[in-house]
């Protein structure tokens, strides 16, 4: 399986460091030689090597500040250029979200399905506003157009979805979506100040660059309309959708819930109407009881209806280095590993 990394920010060096990490155990128990055969960066620089690149020289130079572009399988072109004429089976797109534009992300993924490449992603943009074109373009080619990682990272979310609760009917996805938000209302329920809270989820890497798209909600919301379009087969665009985030939440808003027995939780949630698929994000005030109210920090957790099961909650990280690494990593397997 040869790779193309294209963004090597922090998403591309935790799978980076997965791929060295579980190496023997990929070949020993999925058949997979995972290679990563180019990486472009606009920050780092680009590289090439069709016999594969070196990993641990590129994370070095990256985890150090330098260009990973000072090393001899130097790449001149830009990101398009290397994914229209490189040799590769699978193309991971992971350079930062443009919610607005959805680029570069979307013509990266279009160069790779038409080429007939594989594409994982863990970009919410160009699953957000063009999810079913690329869906599309990725069945004709006859190649797998994969993106666990765009909701809650690498919590398996659209995996256990689509793969294990195959043949339940959903009727109800619900849940925190964003752990930024979810991390600053639970330090400001221990007294922390709404600006301190912001300044350490930045600080702990799990905000988006322009944290307006966390506070203000638009990162819920993007997980939302890919939830409705990816899951309930809707074709919506963010803006179908209300949203509010957290910013007019104050601390004696959270004290007071707390005195009657509820706690404020951003929630992001799509639902079947009859035949028409609704969405929303906004703050609600849960019962200390619901089990989505003893999530805490930045943890992301997960409702869905079904059915057959009634509801299965999932619990765990939705953002991170390792955590998001990871959500590419089921990506490569599922689209190269046999098992
Ligand atoms: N900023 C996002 C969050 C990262 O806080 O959940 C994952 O989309």
């Amino acid at each position: 399986m040869r790779l193309l990394l294209i963004g090597f920010g922090t998403v591309g060096q935790g799978l980076a460091e997965l791929l060295i990490e579980k190496e023997k155990m990929l070949l020993d128990t999925y058949g997979l030689n995972a290679q990563v055969v180019g990486i472009a960066d606009m920050l780092k620089g680009s590289l090439y090597n069709a016999g594969g690149i070196d990993l641990r020289k590129a994370l070095k130079l990256a985890g150090s500040g330098g260009k990973i572009s000072d090393l001899p399988d130097k790449y001149d072109g830009d990101a398009l250029a290397m994914i229209k004429t490189a040799e590769a089976d699978m193309m991971v797109e992971a350079t930062y979200t443009d919610i607005k534009t959805a680029e570069p992300a979307t013509s990266h993924i279009r160069a790779a399905l038409e080429k007939g490449m594989h594409v994982t992603t863990t970009n919410k943009g160009p699953l957000a506003l063009h999810y079913h074109e690329l869906a599309r373009l990725a069945k004709d080619k006859g190649v797998r157009f994969l993106y666990e990682g765009t909701v809650i990272s690498g919590t398996p979310l659209l995996n256990l979805i689509r793969e294990t609760l195959a043949g339940c009917a959903v009727s109800e996805v619900k849940g925190i979506l964003n752990g930024t938000t979810n991390y600053i209302l639970s330090q400001m329920e221990e007294g922390m100040s709404y600006e301190d809270a912001l300044k350490q989820a930045q600080e702990l890497g799990y905000a988006e660059a322009v944290p307006d798209a966390d506070v203000l909600g638009w990162d819920a919301l993007a997980k939302v309309t890919i939830l409705a379009n990816a899951v309930f087969g809707a074709t919506n665009k963010p803006d179908d959708f209300p949203c509010r985030g957290i910013t007019e939440i104050t601390a004696d808003a959270i004290g007071e819930a707390k005195a009657r027995g509820k706690r404020f939780k951003l929630i992001g949630k799509v639902w079947r109407d009859g035949d028409r698929v609704m969405g929303s994000v906004a703050p609600e005030e849960i019962d200390l009881t619901h089990p989505l109210a003893g999530i805490m920090g930045a943890t992301n957790a997960v409702t869905i209806s079904t059915d057959a099961l009634g509801d299965v909650t999932i619990v765990g990280p939705g953002a991170g280095r390792t955590e998001t690494g990871y959500s590419v990593l089921v990506d490569i397997i599922d689209a190269g590993g046999k098992r």
